[in-house]
């Protein structure tokens, strides 16, 4: 599958190349440097080798020791038990579509989680696809994003690997899919989630999880982030996949590459 995948991305840059034209390029850099905040996926001059360059603040993105994402090889597997504390409930919440991804934010920070004695708030939740994180080389479809943060601003990230190996539809895509479908290609548009959203089945609490410290995968890459990549893969289907694609209209994974392990250590917790 890894195989498949990889010279699928292949042949999807190889498209992109194809049909991308020097208008296109100088347009989304000459967006960059206006903006200073456009960062994209591709080979160029906004690409992921060149985020430490787009601005000041995100020079970490290039000489940072601890930055995500990371391929999960060897793992420390720990005697001790430590299940995720999650209490998570239903909250008003938008869909929103950032350009280079769809994130639903909640307003009211009514779930938290609990993580070496210190509680986060779950802010909002977002969809890399492919997946930024791989196991022993595998890249999945997709990756889905639990982003929490605690009063001084440190993070924690609860992250879950997406197939379509199975061919099952994700339950909480499909609820998703009509947000993603009114936002494809508006970049900046937000609409408000009919329904309260609530994520306290988001997560299989069967799995047990890699834990690492890492960073955020976007600029300004911030270090410092608790990092928990649940073990069990989750199914989704390629439709619901293939509506993280229409972000933008441009050909275009949102997955950082991975990043140098350095003196790390991933941890291994079962349930
Ligand atoms: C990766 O492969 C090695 C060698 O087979 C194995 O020991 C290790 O547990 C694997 N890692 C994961 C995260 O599955």
């Amino acid at each position: 599958m890894a195989g498949y995948l990889e010279k699928n991305a292949v042949i999807h840059l190889a498209v992109f190349l194809a049909f991308s034209t020097a208008a296109i390029t100088s347009a989304r850099a000459e967006e960059a440097h206006a903006s200073h905040e456009v960062f994209g996926y591709d080979d160029d001059a906004t690409g992921p080798e060149k985020w430490a360059a787009l601005r000041k603040d995100w020079a970490i993105c290039g000489d940072g020791k601890r930055q995500s994402p990371i391929d999960i090889g060897k793992v420390e597997p720990q005697k001790e038990k430590a299940p995720l504390a999650q209490t998570y409930k239903a909250g008003a919440a938008t869909m929103q579509n950032r350009g280079h991804d769809f994130m639903l934010k909640w307003k009211d920070g009514n779930s938290k989680l609990t993580v070496q004695g210190k509680e986060y708030t779950l802010l909002q939740v977002h969809w890399h696809a492919p997946s930024e994180h791989t196991i022993n080389g595998t890249r999945f479809e997709a990756e889905m994003h639990m982003v929490h943060e605690d009063p001084s601003k440190a993070r924690a990230v609860i992250s879950v690997l997406l197939s379509t190996k199975a061919g099952m539809p994700s339950k909480l895509l499909t609820e998703m899919g009509p947000y993603f479908k009114s936002l494809a290609g508006k970049e900046k548009g937000e609409e408000e989630v009919k329904q309260p959203v609530d994520p306290s089945t988001w997560i299989d609490k069967t799995s047990g999880y890699y834990r690492y410290d890492g960073s955020l995968t976007t600029p300004p890459c911030t270090e410092g982030v608790i990092w928990t990549i649940m073990s069990k893969i989750a199914d989704a289907s390629k439709e619901q996949i293939d509506l993280f694609k229409t972000v933008t209209t441009r050909v275009e994974p949102n997955a950082r590459p991975a990043q140098k392990l350095n003196d790390r250590i991933v941890r291994y917790y079962e349930v």
